[in-house]
């Protein structure tokens, strides 16, 4: 018996594929950059196409928790990504991806706040807060490596 809507269920989906999206994102873009400048990026994307493959880990971990279906339809695939050459243009795509999950994120409690079962609220706003704690620290740290 699932534990949410299926309205709410789409907005998991949703952020599953944009999990998955940022994984396939540094996965690539640490092989797609170039230039001296790009050897210490390559390192940091590498690690957190590690880190987001754990997120994804956690989303679909925590989606079937509630009873939610991996194939579904909207479960499927990822959010589209792009891929750069320079790694200064990938550092700012990468840091608009993660501040637009935060955004979601904030909004994913605000929606958890509306649900009755106060186990199932308690338990989405513990992940959520984790996955912003997370995505923020990175919004911060790219904007100190880009000198904003
Ligand atoms: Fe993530």
């Amino acid at each position: 018996m699932p534990q949410v809507d299926a309205n709410f269920f789409s907005y998991l989906y949703l952020d599953l594929r944009n999990e998955r999206k940022h994984m396939l994102f540094y996965l690539t873009n640490a092989g797609s950059i170039k230039g001296i400048d790009a050897i210490e990026y390559i390192e940091l994307f590498e690690k957190e196409a590690k880190e987001e493959m754990a997120h994804v880990i956690e989303f679909q971990n925590m989606i079937i928790g509630l009873g939610g279906n991996l194939s579904d339809l909207q479960a499927q695939g990822y959010e589209r990504y792009e891929i750069f050459t320079h790694s200064e243009d990938a550092l700012k795509y990468a840091l608009s991806m993660e501040e637009e999950v935060v955004d979601n994120y904030v909004r994913r409690i605000e929606m958890a706040e509306m649900l009755e079962d106060k186990t199932i609220k308690k338990w989405l706003e513990v992940f959520y807060e984790k996955q912003i704690e997370k995505s923020q620290a990175d919004v911060d740290k790219y904007k100190r490596l880009l000198n904003y």
